[in-house]
């Protein structure tokens, strides 16, 4: 499989673009922080992290890291889950106020994203609001870098240290939407495997399920070169579709997820699957940061818009509320048997990465296939059944398409078109799977 593997198109890109962090993984590497910032010249730093992060082990190993370098931090933990356009304004304000030379962001990606989306507002001015895509911004290009950011990710799904995307709810429209801009990659990122050691069960599979999605929906995207060329090369978005690089950490990555996820959601103790899971996190990380997701992703945002009846424990957040890794695989099974038939070849790759039964199928089965074995994993690691498990029926599956439809961006990089019926259709198809 070479470089070129994909097909031309006219007027199609002819290239892609691979950016990835200075990128440190294994126990023990937070501790690491203090010397590589030093080495940046930084002097006094932004640390963005959780209230529930905020006094434990995890900040209290940077904090020390940092002082033992002689670096000044002020430390930023006003960030909730799935932060808004409010957290993103308050974070920039502390920036203003702070003058620190650089970040350092410990957290999940709410946290990472937060502090991508301050670090924007506080280099180049203006509301966070104009740099989303119209209507609900002026798709405000980001005009160029920002100060340095290490980020440090602190579970194993997201994968935003390594990518150049922030993800911020719009409280106007209570949804979330996406600034992409390679000035947003972090300039290092810093994955220990030892912070994933306490984090409970439905934590890590969520995160999985992230994970999972992020890599599959990477290797199924409509391929760079069905992208249209752009002119200048340095407008050319990270959102380019499939491509050799995305391929190959994907694969990687489901390869891992397929095999680790169900032993580290039954096992805190089981350090060889959490790491595992969480080096796939990070390669699913470089794969989507490099070729952007789709369907499960866009129609996942319907779903958190419109949740109001549903209670998950374990998360320090005040209900409704529906992981995001939940949010997106509960529709994943019914959409991947809407796509396989644009790319069966593919579909079929992705269901063996992760140890399907594919025996004797054939190009038609494709999308069953790989629905199966999404699903197998599901029961496997007792996430809930399909939309009707997070509190949904048939008679949301309207408002849930119309919520989605908005997300243009990511349902232009799917391998197959799709309409509004075509969303309702994925929606009413997910309403439950056993
Ligand atoms: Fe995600």
């Amino acid at each position: 499989m070479g470089c070129q593997y994909f097909e031309p198109c006219d007027g199609g890109a002819t290239s892609f673009t691979v950016a990835i962090p200075k990128l440190t993984f294994g126990r023990g590497t937070l501790q690491e922080v203090g010397t590589r910032a030093q080495a940046l010249g930084l002097k006094r730093v932004a640390l963005f992290t959780d209230p529930h992060l905020e006094n434990g082990p995890l900040v209290a190993t940077v904090k020390a890291s940092l002082d033992s370098n002689n670096i000044e931090c002020v430390v930023f933990a006003d960030i909730r889950i799935e932060p808004d356009d409010d957290t993103i304004r308050r974070g920039a304000a502390f920036l203003k106020d702070c003058k620190a030379e650089g970040m350092v962001s410990v957290g999940g990606g709410s946290v990472i994203d937060t502090a991508k989306a301050a670090l924007l507002i506080d280099a180049h001015g203006g509301d966070i609001r104009e740099y989303f895509a119209a209507p609900i911004g002026n798709g405000k290009p980001v005009p160029g870098p920002l100060a340095p950011h290490i980020a440090c990710a602190t579970t194993s799904g997201t994968g935003s240290e390594c990518t150049s995307i922030s993800v911020i709810r719009v409280n106007e429209f209570n949804t979330k939407f996406v600034i992409a801009s390679p000035h947003l990659l972090p300039v290092q990122a810093i994955v220990d495997p030892q912070c994933c050691d306490s984090l409970p069960a439905n934590v890590v599979a969520s995160t999985g399920f992230d994970l999972l999605c992020h890599a599959l929906e990477c290797y199924t995207a409509r391929a760079y070169t069905k992208h249209l060329q752009v002119k200048d090369p340095n407008a050319r978005q990270l959102i380019q579709g499939a491509n050799p690089f995305s391929d190959l950490s994907a694969r990687e990555a489901l390869e891992i997820v397929g095999t680790y996820l169900p032993r580290g959601v039954a096992d805190a103790s089981d350090h060889e699957a959490r790491d595992q899971l969480m080096w796939g996190a990070t390669l699913a990380g470089i794969a989507f940061g490099n070729s952007g997701t789709h369907l499960p992703h866009a129609m996942s945002y319907g779903v958190t818009h419109l949740m109001n009846d549903i209670t998950t424990d374990g998360y320090p957040v005040k209900s409704p509320f529906v992981p995001h890794g939940i949010s997106v695989v509960v529709s994943a099974p019914a959409i991947f048997n809407y796509t396989a038939v644009a790319e069966p070849e593919r579909h079929l790759e992705g269901a063996a990465f992760l140890q399907a039964d594919s025996k004797g199928a054939t190009k038609d089965d494709a999308g069953e296939v790989l629905s199966k074995r999404i699903i197998e994993l599901m029961r496997a690691t007792h996430v809930p059944n399909g939309l009707g498990g997070v509190g949904f029926g048939s008679d949301h599956v309207k408002a849930l398409a119309e919520s989605s439809f908005r997300q243009q961006r990511a349902i232009a990089n799917a391998p197959r078109e799709s309409n509004l019926t075509d969303l309702e259709n994925m929606y009413s198809n997910a309403l439950s799977y056993w």
